[in-house]
C-alpha cells in the first residue's frame, strides 16, 4: 500500500512499505525545532559553517535527513554532509525513494546498519550532529514473555524498559562524535518510560542533557532532548 504522508507540506514523502514508520508528532517535533533554530549563522548555537557531518540515525522515510537537505539548499552557509541510516532495508529503500521524489539526487549518504555496527572507520570522530528519533516504548509482554520483534516493531520497541536501545546507541555514538569540536545529539523520549533513570548513565558517558521542547499526545508527553559535552 502506498501511504502518502499529506500532513507535511514542505517536502514530498511517500511510504510504500508497511514496516517503515510513517512520520508522526515525534518526527514533527524535531523538524519544527530545526526550522526555528538553523539559520545562516547558527545551527542551534553552533557555528553553522563548522557543522561538517550530520547523521540521521533511524531515518525511516528519511523525513529528517530530507528536511535538513532542503534547508541546506536554502541556507548558503549550511553545507554539511548529510548521512542517514536505518536497521530496516525497507527504510533505506523508502528514504532513497523520497530523496528522488524531492529531486535531491544523491545528496544523502545512506548506510544500512544496526546502530553504528556497519559504519566505516573513516566516519569515526567526524559527526558534529547526530539525530535519533529512537524506538522509545517498552517491549510488549504476553503472559509474562517478551514478544519477539517484527520489522514494524523496530519503530517503537526500545527494549524492556523502553530505553535500552537508546543507551546502546549513545555508547556506540561516542567514537563517532567529533569531540575536538562541539557536538550535539538530538533525541526524543517519552514520559511513558522512567527516563530519569537513564540520566546517570548518560552522565557516565560524558553527556549532559537539555530538554528543548515537549508536546502532549494522548497518554504521554514526548520530549525533544539535546545531549552535549559536559
Ligand atoms: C520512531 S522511528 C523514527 C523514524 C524517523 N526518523 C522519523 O522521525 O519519522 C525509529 C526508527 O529507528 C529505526 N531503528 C530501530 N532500531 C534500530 C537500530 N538498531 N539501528 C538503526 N535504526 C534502528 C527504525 O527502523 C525506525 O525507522
Amino acid at each position: 500500500m502506498l501511504r502518502t504522508i499529506s500532513n507535511f507540506h514542505d517536502i514530498i514523502l511517500e511510504c510504500p512499505f508497511e514496516d517503515v514508520y510513517a512520520p508522526s508528532d515525534d518526527s514533527f517535533l524535531i523538524v519544527d525545532y530545526f526550522k526555528e533554530n538553523i539559520n545562516e549563522k547558527y545551527f542551534d548555537g553552533l557555528d553553522v559553517k563548522s557543522v561538517k557531518n550530520v547523521l540521521d540515525m533511524g531515518t525511516g522515510t528519511g523525513i529528517i535527513a530530507l528536511y535538513l537537505t532542503k534547508m541546506k539548499n536554502q541556507i548558503t552557509n549550511f553545507s554539511s554532509n548529510i548521512f542517514a541510516s536505518d536497521i530496516l532495508k525497507n527504510a533505506i529503500r523508502c528514504a532513497k525513494l523520497n530523496e528522488r521524489l524531492n529531486n535531491f539526487y544523491q545528496s544523502i549518504t545512506f548506510i544500512h546498519s544496526n546502530l553504528f555496527r556497519s559504519f566505516p572507520d573513516n566516519l569515526r570522530n567526524t559527526f558534529n550532529v547526530i539525530i535519533f528519533n529512537p524506538p522509545y516504548l517498552p517491549s510488549l509482554r504476553v503472559n509474562g514473555n517478551l514478544v519477539i520483534k517484527r520489522g514494524e516493531d523496530k519503530s517503537w520497541d526500545g527494549g524492556e524498559k523502553g530505553f535500552e536501545l537508546f543507551l546502546e546507541f549513545c555508547s556506540q555514538a561516542v567514537p563517532f562524535l567529533n569531540v575536538t569540536q562541539s557536538f550535539y545529539i538530538y533525541y526524543v523520549s517519552s514520559s511513558a518510560t522512567k527516563f530519569e533513570d537513564t540520566l546517570n548513565s548518560l552522565a557516565h558517558l560524558g553527556f549532559k542533557n537539555k530538554i528543548l521542547k515537549k508536546t502532549h499526545i494522548f497518554f504521554e508527553d514526548i520530549v525533544l532532548n539535546r545531549l552535549e559535552k559536559i
